[in-house]
């Protein structure tokens, strides 16, 4: 492995939603924080030699996404990862995922349609789709022998809903993990064009994926692009939300065009953060080694957590997911109630794991913990954990 990732660097003290504001979410201060999805790593070299360049020229002036070394840069990235062919006069930007995909819900549907998610989901999917007067309708994962699939029968009731407009993908699956296989991804599609319903495909976790497991962009399977779009991002992969930017995939070039209307006209979004385009073109042209050596030490956290657990809080398990650095941990068999649970993490672990009912009642019995850092603070953590369970143990017994 060429790259480490055990480096810790603080990151208190520089305005960090995870470390600094931990309070906000879970009413206490100076916990160790697993929560919200970025991770404690510094980005590649090659990115952060490319930045420092940039700001040595020291003018920042209004940017331009709409060129080819940005278009040419997604596309080698898709042709190197999972050998896709990107056709350039789809590719546009967009200043986040959950913009872009707001944005989409608005031109494609009416107040009042129905936007259906696979469940647990996503929390801000939630938000997104309510916030907008949409209705959020739920197609409930099947959750058997600690692995998750589609209820297609379910799926396919909730689509043919005369109000069903878009169906939410997001591929790979957070919080479960699961890499949607190219059999699913065909029959999801095939039920969506069936009920002439759009395909919105967040891919944005689709560069964190455990082999044998294979990422397919939705583009790649559809046989009618004009029904589907993919929204996503390099800053999930290489820690840069901070540095703005994302991008989508558009092939239908009539809702591509109104979309870009928005961005620009409307909204006045169209110029770019400098810094957050020179990271996604570096990223995409230098940062492949990286990511397989991030794959690989996820990977290895991911063991670790599996194996303390198994050690230490048996009635606790890990099923290492296919993809993502999310580990999402049942804890549906331990004695307590998830309230009791966090309090006892928060009190008296003073450790801050998202509990599952934050990606809807289905989530319920599960906690997602982050495994984006480095292995010392995955170790202090499980302690933690360990210790909030002792206290239960000897409170409740
Ligand atoms: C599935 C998914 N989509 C979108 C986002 C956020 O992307 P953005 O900040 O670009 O809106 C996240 C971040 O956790 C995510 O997990």
């Amino acid at each position: 492995m060429k790259h480490s990732f055990d480096e810790v660097i603080n990151r208190l003290g520089t305005h960090c939603t995870q470390w600094d504001y931990i309070e906000d979410r879970f009413g206490e201060k100076d916990l160790l924080p697993f929560s919200i999805s970025d991770t404690d790593f510094l980005c590649p070299p090659e990115i952060l030699e490319a930045l420092r360049k940039r700001i040595e020229h020291g003018i920042f002036g209004y940017t331009r996404w709409n060129h080819q070394e940005f278009k040419d840069a997604i596309q080698q990235w898709y042709q190197k990862r999972f050998s896709t062919l990107v056709n350039e006069d789809w590719i546009l930007y967009s200043p986040t995922v959950i913009y872009t995909i707001s944005k989409l819900i608005e031109h494609i549907t009416e107040e009042g349609d129905h936007v259906v998610v696979q469940t647990p989901a996503y929390d801000a999917f939630f938000k997104l789709v309510e916030d907008n007067k949409r209705v959020f309708s739920g197609n409930k994962l099947l959750y058997e022998n600690n692995t998750y699939s589609i209820d297609f029968q379910d799926l396919e009731k909730k689509l043919a809903h005369p109000h069903a407009k878009v169906f939410l993908l997001c591929s790979p699956h957070n919080p479960t993990g699961r890499v949607w296989t190219k059999k699913e991804l065909k029959k999801m599609i095939a039920l969506c064009k069936k009920h002439q319903v759009y395909v919105i495909s967040d891919e944005i976790h689709m560069d964190i994926v455990r082999k044998p497991n294979v990422h397919i962009p939705i583009v790649e399977v559809a046989e009618d692009l004009d029904h589907v779009c993919i929204c996503t991002s390099a800053s999930k992969t290489f820690n840069t939300p901070g540095l703005g930017g994302s991008y989508a995939i558009i092939p239908n070039q009539e809702l591509k065009e109104s979309f870009l209307v928005t961005l620009k006209n409307k909204d006045g979004l169209s110029s770019t953060s400098t810094l957050g385009a020179i990271g996604l073109m570096t990223a995409y042209l230098k940062g492949g080694q990286w990511v397989d050596d991030l794959n690989v030490y996820i990977e290895n956290n991911m063991e670790l957590v599996k194996g303390f657990l198994n050690k230490h809080i048996p009635s606790a398990h890990l099923e290492i997911p296919e993809s993502t650095y999310l580990a999402w941990i049942d804890v549906s068999n331990l004695p307590y109630t998830d309230e009791q649970l966090q309090n006892a993490l928060i009190h008296h672990g003073k450790v801050a794991i998202m509990p599952g009912e934050m990606y809807g009642k289905d989530g319920k019995g599960f906690l997602r913990m982050n495994v984006g850092c480095p292995s010392s603070k995955i170790i202090d953590g499980l302690q933690r954990f360990k210790s909030a369970i002792d206290y239960l143990e000897n409170k409740y017994k």
